[in-house]
This record gives C-alpha cells, sequence and structure tokens, in this order.
C-alpha cells in the first residue's frame, strides 16, 4: 500500500504557544497566561495571588500534578515574563504565515482556538464577536490556498476562570460549558471546518491536571473525574459535531508514550504494559468506547468512585471518536532494575537513557522506528484511522547570514517520515495525514522557551521577549516543500 493521494501533510500549533494577543479584543486569560518562561534545568512557574491576603507567589510546573496553596488562584503578577501573551504574534501575522504553508504545498493546518477567545470566562451566556471574527478570517485565509484547518477545541488553554471559579474539570458543569463552546464553533464554522481534535493529549490529565484541565486540587480521585468529565463532554461533542454536519469528522488526541524494557527480564515486560496502561487507558475508553477492567480495578483498589451516570457509560459507547490523532516524538525505556535508573527524560516520561539512540539538547531520544511502533500498536487495538498530528526536533537554530541550515532537523524528519510510510507500506496501516509540531516556531510548552525550536520558518524572538517577530523560512522549510509535492518519495 502507498500514501493516499490525498494524504493530509501539514504542520501543527496551538493558539496558547503561537498566537499572542494573549488580552486583546476581549480575550479572557486561560490557564496558559498565567506560566511563566523556564528552561531545560529550571521549571515554568505558575504565579498566584492570595485574594484575601495580597500575597503573591508560584508553584513549579513538573511532570507531577501541581497544589496551590490554600486561598492561592492563579494570576498574572508584574516582573514576571509569560511567553504565551505574545508567543509568535499569530494573531496579526497570520495571512503571512499562512502563505508560507501554502508555499510548502501544506494540505492542512492544525492549530487550536482558544477557548478564552469565544468565552472569555468559559461560563459566559454570550461569546465574544470579536474572538469568533479572528477566526472566522483565519479559516478564509486558510480555504483561500485549499489548506484544510484541524482543529483542536482545547490545546492546555481552559479559560482560568473555570479553574478559578470550578476548580477546572473536576466539576461536571464545566462538560456543559465546553459543549456550549463547541456548538458555538461548530455552527459558526461549518463549511470550513470538518476535522476536529476534542482534547490535546487527554492522557496529560495524570501528569499535569492543571495544564490538562484546569485541576486546582489534584487528588487522584479528581483527577480520575476530570478525565471521566472530559471522555463524557468528548462523546457530547463527536454526537453533536455529526449532527451539524454529517461531514464533520472528531478525532481523540493521545500524546502516546512508547516505552521499552531495558532488560529481558519479565518483570520489566509487566512493568511496560503497566506503564503503557497509564497512557492506553485513555484511548481505551475515548476511541475504544469503554472503560478498560485494568483501570475499573485500579480505582477499586484506590476507593476511587466517579460521580458518573448510566447515560454517561452509553454516550462513551456510541460517540467514541472517529479517528485516533497522536503525537509522538521519542521513546523512553523502563525497568524494575532500579541501579539502572538514569537521568533521561523525555515529554512527560522520566525513563533510563536508551544507549541505541542520540538524544536531543533536551534529552528527548531520537527513535527512527518511533512512529512505526506507535502506529501499530494503535491499529492493532482499535482499526481505526490513525493521524500522526505531532512529532518533531526542539532545537537551537543558528542564523548566520540570513539564512538557517537545520540539518539536524532535516535528518530527524526523513528518519521519522520513513518510519510511518513502512508502517503505511509495509504494515497497511490507514493513515490519514502528519502534520509535525510547530511548523512555524512558537513557545515550548515543556520549558516556554523560545529556543527550543521546532519550526521551517524561523521566528525572530528569543528567551528574553526581544527580537522583531519577523519570519525567514529554515533549510528545512525547502525540504519539506519537496517532501509534500512527491507524496513522501523524494526524502
Ligand atoms: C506536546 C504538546 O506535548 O509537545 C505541545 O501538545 C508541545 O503543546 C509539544 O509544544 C512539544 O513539547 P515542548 O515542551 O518541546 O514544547
Amino acid at each position: 500500500m502507498e500514501l493516499k493521494k490525498d494524504f493530509l501533510w501539514g504542520g501543527a500549533t496551538a493558539a496558547n504557544q503561537y498566537e499572542g494577543a494573549y488580552d486583546e479584543d476581549g480575550k479572557g486569560l486561560s490557564t496558559a497566561d498565567v506560566m511563566t518562561q523556564g528552561s531545560l534545568h529550571e521549571a515554568r512557574k505558575i504565579t498566584w495571588k492570595n485574594i484575601k491576603t495580597g500575597e503573591v507567589g508560584y508553584v513549579e510546573m513538573g511532570m507531577k500534578p501541581i497544589k496551590f496553596p490554600e486561598g492561592a488562584v492563579p494570576a498574572v503578577i508584574k516582573g514576571y515574563y509569560y511567553p504565551s501573551h505574545v508567543a509568535t504574534d499569530f494573531y496579526h501575522r497570520y495571512k503571512e504565515d499562512i502563505k508560507y504553508m501554502a508555499d510548502m504545498g501544506f494540505k492542512t493546518f492544525r492549530m487550536s482556538i482558544n477557548w478564552s477567545r469565544i468565552f472569555p470566562n468559559g461560563d459566559d451566556r454570550e461569546p465574544n464577536d470579536k474572538g469568533l471574527e479572528f477566526y472566522d478570517k483565519v479559516f478564509k485565509e486558510l480555504k483561500k490556498y485549499n489548506i484544510e484547518p484541524l482543529v483542536t477545541l482545547s490545546h492546555y488553554e481552559t479559560p482560568l476562570n473555570l479553574a478559578i471559579k470550578y476548580g477546572g474539570w473536576v466539576d461536571r458543569r464545566v462538560i456543559d460549558f465546553y459543549v456550549k463552546y463547541a456548538e458555538t464553533v461548530m455552527k459558526r464554522y461549518k463549511g470550513l471546518v470538518k476535522y476536529w481534535l476534542t482534547f490535546n493529549e487527554i492522557n496529560v490529565m495524570s501528569m499535569m491536571p492543571y495544564m490538562g484541565g484546569g485541576v486546582m486540587d489534584p487528588t487522584p480521585q479528581n483527577i480520575a473525574q476530570a478525565a471521566h468529565n472530559q471522555f463524557v463532554a468528548s462523546a457530547k461533542v463527536v454526537k453533536l459535531a455529526h449532527e451539524i454536519d454529517p461531514e464533520n469528522k472528531v478525532g481523540q488526541m493521545l500524546a502516546f508514550a512508547a516505552v521499552y524494557p531495558l532488560t529481558p527480564d519479565p518483570k520489566d515486560q509487566i512493568k511496560v504494559i503497566e506503564d503503557m496502561h497509564q497512557t492506553l487507558f485513555y484511548s481505551d475508553v475515548q476511541t475504544g468506547g469503554r472503560y478498560p477492567e485494568y483501570k475499573l480495578e485500579e480505582y477499586k483498589r484506590e476507593g476511587i468512585k466517579l460521580d458518573d451516570t448510566p447515560e454517561d457509560y452509553d454516550l462513551i459507547k456510541k460517540y467514541s471518536a472517529d479517528f485516533l490523532s497522536f503525537s509522538c516524538y521519542s521513546s523512553s525505556v523502563t525497568t524494575t532494575h532500579k541501579d539502572k535508573i538514569g537521568e533521561s527524560r523525555g515529554n512527560f516520561v522520566m525513563g533510563v537513557k536508551n544507549p541505541y539512540l542520540k538524544e536531543s539538547d533536551w534529552g528527548w531520544a531520537t527513535d527512527p522506528e518511533v512512529l512505526r511502533y506507535a502506529l501499530n500498536t494503535l491499529w492493532d487495538r482499535y482499526h481505526k484511522p490513525l493521524w500522526i498530528v505531532e512529532n518533531g526536533l526542539g532545537a537551537v537554530d543558528k542564523v548566520e547570514d540570513g539564512k538557517i541550515h537545520d540539518d539536524y532537523r532535516i535528518e530527524y524528519l526523513q528518519e521519522n517520515i520513513a518510519s510511518f510510510i513502512k508502517a503505511v507500506e509495509v504494515d497497511g496501516i490507514d493513515l490519514m495525514g502528519y502534520t509535525s509540531w510547530g511548523c512555524i516556531d512558537l513557545v515550548s510548552a515543556g520549558t516556554g522557551q523560545m529556543s527550543k525550536r521546532y519550526g521551517y520558518v524561523y521566528v525572530d524572538r528569543d528567551d528574553e521577549g526581544n527580537g522583531s517577530l519577523d519570519r525567514i523560512p529554515k533549510d528545512s522549510f525547502y525540504w519539506y516543500k519537496k517532501v509534500i509535492a512527491s507524496n513522501g518519495k523524494d526524502l
């Protein structure tokens, strides 16, 4: 089998990392707008204010759920630098950027709608017209070039008020606010958008419930409830999307964490299964349509009881995702042999260094087989169309004589694209498309840095917020254009 003729080649972004204009035209704050910049060695901070005492402070973002001090609410505090506030200014430069995408031959562009641009507080009665108008313009511009949008409804940017007032996705009322938001945008952009993703990397809820769902009190019980509420919301949105327009297709978005065993010790194989369950639980429910037994047993053991209804489970079963999309950048290694645990890290996964793989400057292993591995795992489990919606190399780029020679990025992408093409040609997997991450440079979600760049187009902005925001195509821009034109034949 070959890649489909209408294979959806493109790139991916998220509003809070790309748009900027964080308080323009009536936009409300989102959970991302109170996150400062960090680095590989310094965690991002989420700043807060105590409404009663006026005291200010911060909690550090990590790969564990964050708890805020009593009475503290996330807030923008003077003196801190928040990279989402300007990001790389897609809000004002969308025409120029979409033109770059068209020049590369993009068939699709993944972006998110910033929920708090449409409903500034999340629970507003009426949407913000100015916010809706912005996306009218973006979708019309994409249409001009026949670029199909792929729209994430929630990409780590829950309206901040929902976190403060309701504790985030733990509260079932948030389901209704989200469904109302989805209905508003799906009706408004009918005919312009047909591919939707409900929640970016829904499984990140387990590790980073503030980012995943504005969860302020991340007990195991609350995390389980917030995930359940997102499953129900997702099913309701699948139902709604099909009613609004039968052309609509709604996908799940999973952060696929490939885990390999370090040794042939059977205990390590079982550890791999258990680690993978932490990820696959989310696709078992949202794409598979049912809660898996291993999770129900875990909830029983831990005394977790969901606030649920029989109708929830009917919805989850009947309105599972139409397709399964995922992010995948690298793989990690696990073991039960504690003495072998090292310093390696990927996005959201701490692990052991893989002696067969090199690592990026941020410690993410470059795995030339991982996409084939991911695609086979997910295809064998669900037999639903798949879409790789994030992959890429975060690296420091240098501008030399107005050019960026990013051969390291090209090399990474060559290997990764070859890997998914094999999954189609050799394994016969139904793959809809590929949107590499951060096609135009944007802010890193993990570290908040600008210097961790993924783009085909360089943006002149540094970690301190200096720079003209001017764009320069990198060498990878011309390379990707050739890849798309040859439908993956010319790598
Ligand atoms: C994914 C997220 O986890 O990885 C993106 O969906 C993120 O928002 C991307 O930017 C790359 O991670 P990072 O930390 O390098 O930006």
